[in-house]
């Protein structure tokens, strides 16, 4: 589980400084998404929904020049960081906001596209109907999310190796919320979106590369995900333990050169 409050505090930080990181993991994903962005007709004003520290925004807003950008995130962390890298794009902007209550009269969008951050809302079905009523009639909504943890080893792997970790609810707000899509169709048509439809996209999640790719991972997995939950947490001998089995499962995932865990996402897209 991952919350709002999480969010706009010390996750949010750890993942502006570890942008370029949480990118390079997303890497395979992001072509597709772009792809399938670039593909649909709509797009004049496009909203990236958890925009995080930019990148979709950014690869979007060059993509289609004729397109203005806009980038929400409660994370005022992620919004500075993805500020500071877009800079000098004059059709690109970024706004710390909240997507469950996110309005503007002056940029009504007819686009909303995320790369995996919707899955964190406390209230889903309000939180989309926000979205339903400040977008122009037929706008388009496409967005990823993972599907379920068990198509998803650098999650299971990880969580296996926590002592006593408590199962985790499979709806509350956080990575796997929206692994099933029945729930995911039922949420977006309560609020308002029909056509609905989910694709599935499997990737390589690189967590570990360069010249001492395993070092780079168990860095990466400090900060970021359910390993740095579980090594704040653990003390002494038992966090020594989780540490050196860490380093053992990313040894194992070693291969051409980086660190990769089989990833599986949804491709989901929608429209009013
Ligand atoms: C897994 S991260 C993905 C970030 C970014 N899209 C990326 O791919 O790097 C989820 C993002 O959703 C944002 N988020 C969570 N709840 C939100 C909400 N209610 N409104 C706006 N952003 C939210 C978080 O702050 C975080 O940046």
């Amino acid at each position: 589980m991952t919350d709002k409050m999480e969010w706009q505090g010390q996750v949010g930080s750890s993942w502006a400084r570890q942008w370029q990181r949480t990118d390079r993991s997303f890497v395979p994903l992001t072509t597709q998404l772009v792809g399938r962005i670039l593909d649909v007709g709509n797009g004049q004003r496009i909203v990236d929904i958890g925009c995080g520290a930019g990148e979709l925004s950014i690869r979007i807003a060059d993509a289609r020049p004729d397109s203005d950008v806009l980038g929400i995130d409660i994370s005022a962390d992620l919004i500075a960081a993805a500020s500071e890298r877009a800079a000098d794009r004059a059709n690109l902007k970024f706004a710390v906001a909240d997507a469950s209550n996110w309005c503007d009269a002056s940029f009504i969008p007819d686009l909303y596209v995320s790369r995996h951050g919707v899955m964190f809302f406390d209230d889903p079905v309000a939180a989309f109907t926000n979205l339903a009523n400040s977008a122009a009639g037929g706008a388009r909504m496409i967005f990823s999310c993972f599907r379920a943890p068990s198509e998803n080893a650098w999650a299971t792997q990880i969580a296996a190796l926590v002592p006593s970790a408590p199962p985790a609810d499979p709806h509350a707000p956080g990575p796997f919320a929206f692994a099933d899509p029945e729930r995911v169709k039922g949420i977006l048509s309560e609020a308002g979106w029909g056509d609905i439809a989910f694709e599935p996209v499997d990737f390589d999640y690189v967590a570990g590369e360069g010249e001492d790719p395993v070092t780079d991972a168990l860095d990466f997995f400090g900060h970021i995900g359910p390993a740095a939950r579980a090594i704040k947490m653990l003390e002494g001998e038992t966090r020594n333990t989780f540490l050196g089995r860490l380093r053992d499962l990313a040894e194992a995932h070693l291969r051409d050169g980086a660190v990769r865990f089989a990833a599986a996402a949804w491709i989901v897209t929608a429209k009013l």
